[in-house]
This record gives C-alpha cells, sequence and structure tokens, in this order.
C-alpha cells in the first residue's frame, strides 16, 4: 500500500504556551491515524522536548547544521537532535534564498543527518536541485524523501495544479525515485487532489499547519 505524507512546517513561528496549546488541541482532533498516513510536524528547536513523548505522529527538524558538534556558535548540530527528530527538512527554499544555502550545504547537511540515522526531507523547486542532489549523494534514492515546492506558489494562495505537480514528480522520479511530497498553498479544500496521483506521496503545509484544526482538516481531507 502506498504510504501518504503529511508534513507540516511551522517556519519561525510559535512560542513554548502556543506550541503547547497547539500539541493538546492536534491531539484531541486527531487521536490516532490509519497505518497507511504518516504526520511529521516540524516545530521550532526549542519546542522538540514538548514532543518527547508523541507517538501517533513523527517530529522533524526545519534545518540543522552543515558541521558536527563543537565550536560552532548559535548552530544546532544532527547529534544534538539525535532519538528526537526522526526527520530532517532540508533547503527549504527560504534556506537557500534568506541564507544563501547552496546546493554542496544541503548536500552537507544530508551527510550530518544520514549519519545520525535521520530522514532527510529535501526541499526543491527544480530538476536541477535534484540533479545536484543525486550527483553530490548516490545513495540518497535508499533512504530520502523530497518535497517539491514551485516558489510561486509557496505562502501566496495560489497552489499549483495537481496535474501539474504529477508532472513534475514524474520527471524527479525518474531521477531520484523516493517519495515526493507537494508543498505550496496546500489547504484542506485541495490536498487531497495532490495526494490522488500517481506520482505524488504527500503534501507539505506550510501556513495552515499552524492551525491545528486547520492541519487536521488537510489530514481528514486525505484519509
Ligand atoms: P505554505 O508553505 O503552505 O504556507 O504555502 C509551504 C512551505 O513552504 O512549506
Amino acid at each position: 500500500m502506498k504510504k501518504t505524507y503529511i508534513l507540516g512546517n511551522w517556519k519561525s513561528n510559535k512560542t513554548l504556551a502556543e506550541a503547547i496549546a497547539w500539541k493538546q488541541q492536534f491531539a484531541q482532533l486527531i487521536p490516532s491515524l490509519p497505518s497507511d498516513i504518516s504526520v511529521i510536524v516540524c516545530p521550532a528547536f526549542h519546542h522538540l522536548p514538548i514532543f518527547e513523548e508523541v507517538t501517533s505522529y513523527a517530529i522533524g527538524v526545519q534545518d540543522i547544521s552543515p558541521f558536527e558538534s563543537g565550536a560552532v556558535t548559535g548552530a544546532i548540530s544532527a547529534e544534538m537532535v539525535r532519538g528526537v527528530a526522526a526527520y530532517a527538512l532540508l533547503g527549504h527554499s527560504e534556506r537557500r534564498t534568506k541564507f544563501g544555502e547552496t546546493d554542496d550545504v544541503v548536500a552537507e547537511k544530508v551527510i550530518r543527518v544520514l549519519a545520525i540515522g535521520i530522514k532527510p526531507i529535501v526541499c526543491i523547486s527544480t530538476l536541477d536541485h535534484v540533479n545536484a542532489l543525486h550527483e553530490k549523494i548516490p545513495d540518497f534514492g535508499k533512504t530520502g524523501m523530497l518535497l517539491y515546492e514551485p516558489l510561486f506558489a509557496i505562502g501566496s494562495g495560489n497552489a499549483d495544479s495537481p496535474e501539474n505537480a504529477n508532472s513534475m514528480a514524474r520527471k524527479i522520479s525518474r531521477i531520484l525515485p523516493v517519495p515526493i511530497l507537494y508543498g505550496g498553498s496546500v489547504m484542506p479544500d485541495n490536498a487531497k487532489g495532490f495526494v490522488n496521483t500517481m506520482y505524488l506521496s504527500g503534501v507539505g503545509v506550510g501556513g495552515a499547519s499552524l492551525n491545528a484544526e486547520k492541519f487536521s482538516q488537510i489530514i481528514n481531507a486525505v484519509i
């Protein structure tokens, strides 16, 4: 059975109190999930302890240091989140544009998380990103996942069509045959269209994941 992934990326949002309130509300709305649905929540680093005992969904980090633990001020290394994060979202377009992250830096991060047994989910918006990843990490196909996000669709309320996203996912899967999610303005009313396509395995949700009710509506739409 094809596994469906629903990933929530909180980006740079929520105080500790807001994260706790979200977690409590979400537990009431979605007490359990069918085995073919995998929900991954990516809060901020300082929220991670709140989620330590959660078992019905997985936790991911939104980024990771390209360096090992040590004298790297301000960085969170893969070793530091061992046992807490099952996934790491890497190379988001906001990291690529606002922090100047190159394909080389993204590949370093992939290497760091793989060394700790954390699954990398690499965000890509072009086939060049996919080719670069494949070239730098030949084994990526064994464990990784991809989140395809066309830039125009991120935070715009203007999602791509499932047909276009599926056609891009088909091209991506010829280079890297891994689970591919679609992201960019995913909402309760459009999520199912992406999940129902042949080459997409789920959705990545930014803004709508901040609201536990909206995020649970997306999950319920897909189940
Ligand atoms: P959005 O963000 O759902 O707010 O468009 C998607 C993303 O960047 O992951």
